[in-house]
């Protein structure tokens, strides 16, 4: 079977056999097999889920990443693959993902003897509740790593359109928790008591002025909140309000401002209405930081084999990609998919024709990234392995 027929087949076979992050027992077993059959070498890190292989041999070492896990989502795409699963559904194209990189490492296997390094493939789990680049890097994913490249596919571009940009290209996805606490009483005698209902309104409209006067103009930042819970009748005020909401922001320094200004408002305009104002912080994953030489090299490479390429904003969505550019240097692009439907959505269904071009990509990606890393290891003694895995703890 040629490659593309193989990726073809596995990308049927993930689609049709979705599993939910940190369950990806059977993906797991398939992706194995896969890499088996061409004797692509697994290495044996202990990963619960998730699979992580190689090619060539020494250093310098590239690293490309698929994630692996679908969304708890009853499919509706018209097609004649749909989910086996009424509880799953590859929504996110991490399907895709994954032939992808499987093509790409059938295409290295194939030429392993003339590969200046070793290309790692991290076919990682658990993406959607980012916690999966975590669990690969604990065990040891990244050592030894010179440099890093992910991909998501995007819908809203054609199948030859490829994008990436320097610095921020994901946002910091932040969870919160408010909760508001007054003193309950009866609704005709609001002055024997303190109403959180009241005083959550004020917060929540307070918070509406921390993106438009807190930070500068030229910074993007979204505050929302998106749950607000109190009472349960007509003529009780209730005791206590509770909130939830996401903070997205692009950079470190306005995490930190809006989480600061937000604790100050949530604390003292309960304060100041005589009832006490909680805020509870959830780091999520930071934002994707893409350093500009590899988003360069990404850029050449892309168009080298025809894809245009696209100029883009950052994204305020998610994505722990970015995990692992805190430890090793790289970049995360966007190829386009073709959807009509949007990603997480019960239709979204991708165009399979970009799964070959694609793998030819990462193929021909990953061989020019040694290069470069080659000649810089050679120009720069310092940069020697012992060092670089020494900088990814
Ligand atoms: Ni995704």
């Amino acid at each position: 079977m040629s490659i593309d027929d193989t990726i073809q087949t596995l990308f049927l076979e993930l689609h049709q056999n979705p599993e939910l992050s940190n369950q990806e027992f059977e993906t797991t077993k398939r992706i194995r097999s896969y890499l088996e059959k061409a004797g692509i070498r697994i290495l044996e890190l202990g990963a619960k889920t998730g699979v992580i292989a190689e090619v060539g041999q020494g250093s310098p070492v590239l690293a490309i990443r698929a994630d692996i896990d679908a969304l708890p989502i009853d499919e509706q795409a018209e097609c004649d693959y749909r989910s086996k699963n009424n509880q799953a559904m590859h929504a996110c194209g991490h399907d895709v993902h994954t032939s992808i990189l499987m093509g790409a490492a059938y295409l290295l296997k194939a030429q392993e003897q003339d590969l200046q390094g070793t290309v790692r493939f991290l076919f990682q789990p658990a993406e959607e509740n980012f916690n999966g680049a975590l669990e690969l890097i604990d065990v040891g994913a990244l050592n030894g790593v010179d440099a890093i490249f992910g991909l998501h596919n995007n819908p809203a571009l054609t199948i030859n359109q490829m994008t990436s940009c320097a610095g921020p290209f994901s946002a910091n996805v932040d969870r919160i928790e408010i909760t508001v606490t007054g003193v309950g009483a009866h609704a005709a005698r609001p002055e024997a008591g303190v109403d959180p209902i009241v005083i959550g309104a004020q917060i929540v409209t307070a918070i509406q002025t921390i993106v438009s006067r807190s930070i500068s103009g030229l910074d993007a930042a979204v505050v929302s909140i998106t749950k607000f819970l109190a009472g349960n009748t007509w003529n009780v005020i209730p005791e206590t309000v509770e909130m939830e909401g996401t903070v997205r922001t692009l950079t470190p320094q306005v995490r930190e401002q809006v989480k600061t200004t937000l604790k100050t408002i949530v604390e003292n305009i309960a304060a100041g209405m005589g009832g006490k104002g909680e805020l509870r912080w959830f780091d999520g994953p930071p934002s994707v930081i893409n350093v500009a030489s590899w988003v360069e090299l990404a850029k050449k490479v892309a168009q080298q084999v025809g894809y245009e390429v696209i100029d883009v904003e950052p994204s305020l969505g998610g994505e722990d990609f970015a995990h692992y550019l805190h430890h090793v240097p790289g970049a995360f692009l966007n190829l386009g998919s073709q959807s009509d439907y949007a990603l997480h959505h019960p239709k979204f269904k991708i165009d399979r024709d970009m799964i070959m071009p694609a793998a030819n990509y990462w193929f021909e990606l990953a061989k020019a990234a040694l290069t470069t890393l080659h000649s810089s290891l050679n120009s720069n003694p310092k940069n020697s392995p012992e060092n670089s895995s020494e900088k990814n703890h």
